[in-house]
């Protein structure tokens, strides 16, 4: 078989049947599925940027190449060459006229994941696979382009990449989720969240995020969590709870604006509903805890009370009163981390925030103002009965010129569950890591 014919990827054809209109290309991917009808095979190739149809006519190539082609399996690798033409019935869909086809490799057994239904255990057994599933892809596409609207919306504000480390002697988010590891032996823990770190760059860049893997050993078997997600994580010299709040507000606009723009293809893939994504603008409700609480005894929680945690029952019945995202701030200092700043005005609240998805999404963002008095910080970190050591580094930040400042944390994979309208978090990611799954 000839290598001559340029090579074309199955998402640009309709552009590439133009440049080499009636004239011999190639793909080469994996088959995808099957059918055959007499003098046809219609051979649906997959080749990493999309799926697309091959024909292969009795009439156009040799009775040895067309019986092969009948007896092609599932995920068989192929170099096939052929013409693209437009759909005679479709407008500005395309197929490859096939005239030459070469079987790369052979699956040495039958393929697990066949078009028929699976169960959830078994296709997270076979992740690996499942990934290259019409629907997978599509998820984890538009997972890509979320990432690159993050990055893009901050780089473009003339915010600076400071990557927190991964080991960390300090317990960010609570001493109860920590994933303990030896350091030498020293004890080490997977970190819960970049943010005392970027708080300590703010101080040198001003305007700072981090983007990287978390991790929590949480013990809650829920479609919301895993024990290691992604979180981009701003921090900001010289911002306050307000402007926290714009700057979050922002960045989910601009994310659910880039997804609308860019992946049509892929939310029709996975048949989400785009109309609450549309309403995804600016200005966002905020609501204070106390709002949020007398709104839960309104709709018949009134056993929810001052000083309660949301679960997610609790957020998705709050979201319902909203056809956006919605802030809910100042919470029980009390039930917070020991790192958030007091309101002044009420010594009993934190300055923070969370952002509650619409439509039953839970929260995708929490952050808000940090404590930036010394003496203050100190008498919270004893309070919450921390290791004083290892944050002596942190209270530095405040000993040299301290500011007020604050940030958040978005985690991306409850990001794109509810941007792609997904029941779980574990389809987010390519290999997720939860409570009873490290593999593969
Ligand atoms: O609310 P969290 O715990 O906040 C922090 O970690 C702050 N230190 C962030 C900051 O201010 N820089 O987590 C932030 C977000 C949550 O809103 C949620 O989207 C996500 O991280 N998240 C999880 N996602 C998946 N699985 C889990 N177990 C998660 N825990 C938190
Ligand atoms: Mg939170």
């Amino acid at each position: 078989m000839s290598t001559s014919q340029p090579r074309v990827t199955i998402r640009d054809w309709p552009a590439h049947a133009q440049e080499h209109a009636g004239r011999d290309v190639c793909i080469e991917g994996w088959l995808y599925n099957k059918r055959s009808s007499g003098k046809l095979h219609f051979l649906e190739v997959r080749d990493g940027s999309g799926i697309g149809q091959c024909v292969v006519s009795k009439g156009d190539v040799s009775s040895d190449l067309f019986a092969a082609a009948g007896h092609i399996t599932q995920e068989t690798s192929l170099r096939v060459v052929g013409v693209l033409q437009e759909h005679a019935k479709h407008k500005g869909t395309f197929e490859l006229q096939v005239r030459d086809l070469e079987v790369i490799a052979k699956p040495s057994r039958e393929y697990p994941i066949s078009p028929k239904e699976h169960g959830t255990d078994f296709l997270m057994d076979h992740r690996h696979l499942w990934l290259r599933s019409r629907r997978q892809h599509a998820i984890l596409k538009v997972r890509h382009l979320i990432v690159r609207a993050i990055r893009d919306f901050f780089d473009t504000r003339e915010f600076t990449l400071i990557d927190a480390p991964i080991l960390t002697p300090n317990a960010c988010e609570g001493t109860s989720t920590l994933f303990a590891t030896d350091y030498h032996g020293d004890a080490a823990y997977l970190t819960q969240s970049g943010q005392l770190y970027v708080e300590a760059a703010a101080a040198a860049f001003g305007k700072v995020y981090c983007f990287g893997p978390t991790f929590r050993a949480e013990k809650s078997k829920t479609r919301r969590h895993l024990a290691e997600f992604w979180m981009v994580e701003p921090e900001v010299a010289f911002l306050d709870l307000e402007g926290d709040m714009h700057l979050a507000e922002d960045l989910v606009v601009s994310i659910a604006g880039r997804v609308l723009d860019a992946c049509q293809e892929e939310l029709k893939i996975c048949e989400r509903d785009t109309l609450p994504l549309e309403r995804v603008k600016s200005p966002f409700p905020r609501i204070t805890y106390r709002d949020a609480i007398d709104l839960l005894a309104v709709k018949g929680r009134s056993d929810v009370t001052f000083g309660d945690d949301f679960g997610g029952d609790e957020e998705t019945l709050i979201s319902q009163s909203f056809d956006r995202p919605v802030m809910i701030h100042r919470y029980p200092a009390e039930m917070k981390a020991f790192y958030f700043a007091r309101d002044p005005h009420d010594p009993l609240l934190a300055l923070n925030v969370d952002m509650i998805a619409p439509e039953g999404y839970g929260e995708i963002i929490g952050g808000g103002q940090r404590e930036h008095d010394l003496a203050t910080l100190e008498a919270s970190i004893e309070h919450h009965k921390l290791p004083r050591d290892a944050f002596e580094w942190y209270l530095d930040v405040r000993r040299y010129g301290s500011f007020p400042h604050a940030g958040f944390g978005l985690g991306l994979e409850r990001a794109v569950a509810w941007i792609c309208g997904l029941p779980h978090v574990r389809e987010t990611t390519a290999f997720p890591r939860m409570l009873s799954r490290l593999s593969p």
